[in-house]
Formats: structure tokens, sequence, C-alpha cells
């Protein structure tokens, strides 16, 4: 049986319908109660045992800037021995960090691991701008508050990363490597705004584009929230966000969707 972690997050629901779809046994967690099937908290190490059981195969997402994850995966892993299967969802550009980046920490967890472990890495989501995502209440307020301008970003639709998730966690294959999953454009918020803009037929701006220095006296508050944040934008803002690659279509087997496709799917998000 598959257990999802991040099960109520955006690409958790997607991938919980399709495994619906499909009628693979699943499992949705989440830290609140009454939330998904099980309750499943990183922070509470007492509610593992029983969101776990029965579970051999795990998709697991990190909460938004949890600190200490890398340390609690590896007690997961170590505790939960029927588990025979791990997809951590990661991030593009993860496996190119220092050790002691706090992503690479649990991917670098993960990949000493010796069990089956595949790493996603996805470029930035389409869905951050859609309802559920932070960035929806700019597109509806007129100005998106991320000031990386034109740097280029491979966004990707979550609904393909879904896709990808649920066969590299019920397909053989797939084990001890990374994918780099992006969509197949690549084009920054300001251009992104504008597209967004004239498709829902109201102005939408992108704040002012900062460089790297603005950015980090802009958003480094000294919290870690603040420092994950911060370098996120500065890289974007050095382009490394910008590379499209082939791993998605490989894995769903046809090419990702467009930032078009994504847009008229979610019309009445904006409205
Ligand atoms: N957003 C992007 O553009 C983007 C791009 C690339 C990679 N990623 C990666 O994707 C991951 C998810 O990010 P997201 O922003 O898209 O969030 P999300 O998956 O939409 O939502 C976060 C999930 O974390 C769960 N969660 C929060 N606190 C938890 C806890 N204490 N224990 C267990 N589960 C908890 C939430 O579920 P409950 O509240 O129901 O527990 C929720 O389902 C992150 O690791 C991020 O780095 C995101």
């Amino acid at each position: 049986m598959i257990a999802l972690t991040g099960a109520s997050g955006k690409t958790g629901t997607v991938l919980a319908d399709l495994l619906s779809e499909t009628g693979t046994p699943h499992v949705r967690l989440s830290s609140r109660p009454g939330v998904g099937d099980r309750r499943f908290d990183w922070l509470d190490r007492t509610t593992w045992a029983a969101a776990l059981d029965g579970v051999d195969t795990l998709y697991l997402v990190k909460p938004p800037h949890g600190s200490g994850m890398a340390e609690r995966v590896a007690a997961l892993l170590e505790d939960r021995t029927g588990i025979g299967r791990v997809v951590l969802l990661s991030e593009m550009g993860r496996g190119d960090k220092d050790p002691e980046d706090p992503d690479r920490a649990v991917e670098r967890v993960v990949e000493a691991w010796d069990g089956e472990w595949t790493v996603l890495r996805p470029s930035w989501f389409l869905q951050n701008f859609s309802v559920g995502g932070g960035f929806h209440d700019d597109v509806t307020g007129g100005t998106i508050s991320l000031p990386t301008g034109d740097m280029p970003v491979s966004w990707i639709d979550t609904r393909d990363l879904a896709e990808a998730a649920l066969v590299v966690l019920t397909e053989d294959g797939h084990c001890c490597r990374g994918y780099t999953l992006t969509g197949p454009e690549s084009f920054g918020v300001a251009e992104l705004a504008r597209r967004l803009g004239a498709a829902i037929d109201r102005p939408v701006a992108a704040a002012d584009p900062l460089g790297v220095d603005d950015i980090l006296a802009t958003y480094d508050d000294g919290t870690e929230r603040g420092a994950y944040y911060a370098e996120l934008l500065v890289d974007v803002a050095a382009g490394r966000y910008a590379e499209i690659t082939g791993d998605t279509a490989d894995l769903i087997g046809r090419e990702p969707r467009t930032f078009d496709d994504f847009v008229r799917d979610h019309l009445a998000d904006w409205e």
C-alpha cells in the first residue's frame, strides 16, 4: 500500500485522485485531524507507526520550511522497516547544493537508504498561481510579488508532476536515481504576468525585478523561512530554474502541459 504525505497539497491531491482512478491501494496522510485517511505529523513521532501501518511505498513531501527534516526522515526510514520504496519530492537544482543545505540533506538521507528510492526535482509549480497557491491572491490583486522579472523558469503543471510520481511509485525501473521535472517552456514572472493578464482580460503586473543583493536584503530576515525563500529567489534570478528537460515526457509518455493548457483549465480560479 502507498502512503501519501502532503496528500492535501498541490501534488498530493492530484496523485490521490490518480491512485483512486487506477484502483491502487493508498492512504492519504495529513497532520490535521479529520483531513485525509490517517493522521501523520512529521513533528510528532508518536503518529508515525499507526499512520504507516501496512505501508510499503511512501510518497515523501516535506512540509514547507520544516527544519530538522533530514533527521526526521532518517528516523522514519530506520523505524518503518516495512517500507521498501520511497519517492521523494525535492526541488530543481537541489542535487547540486552543499551537503548542509536542508533540502539536499534530506536527499542524501534518502539516497543513502538501502531501499528503492527515487528523487523528483521539479521546477516551480504553475499551481502556485491558481486557487490554493501562494500567489493566487497576487494574481487577483493585480501584482505578482515575485521580484525575479524576466529570468526564465521552466514552470511545471502539478498534474504532470503527479502523473510522473504515479509512474515511479507504481512501476519498476526507477530506482536509485533523480528526475528533473519541468514544463515545456521557460519564461519569467514578468512574461507570466503578461500572458495571464491577457488570458483573464485584466491587468496583471510583476513586481519590479531585484538583483541578488537586494533580494537577500529584502527577503533574508534571519529566519529559516526567510533564508530558504531568499535562496530560492536568488536561484531563479541566477537562471537556475530555466532548464527544460525531457524527464517529464519520458515518465508520462507525452509532452507536458503548456502554460496555455494550465490557464485554460483554471480560468474559473481568477474570476
Ligand atoms: N511550490 C512550488 O513551486 C515547488 C516547486 C518545487 C518543489 N516544491 C516542493 O514541494 C514540496 C511541497 O511544497 P508546496 O509548497 O507545494 O506545498 P503543498 O504540497 O501544496 O503543501 C504542503 C503539504 O505539507 C503538509 N504538511 C504541513 N505540515 C505538515 C506536518 N507537520 N506533517 C506532515 N505534513 C505536513 C500539508 O498537509 P496537512 O496540512 O494536511 O498536514 C500539505 O499537504 C516542498 O518540499 C517544496 O520544496 C515546491
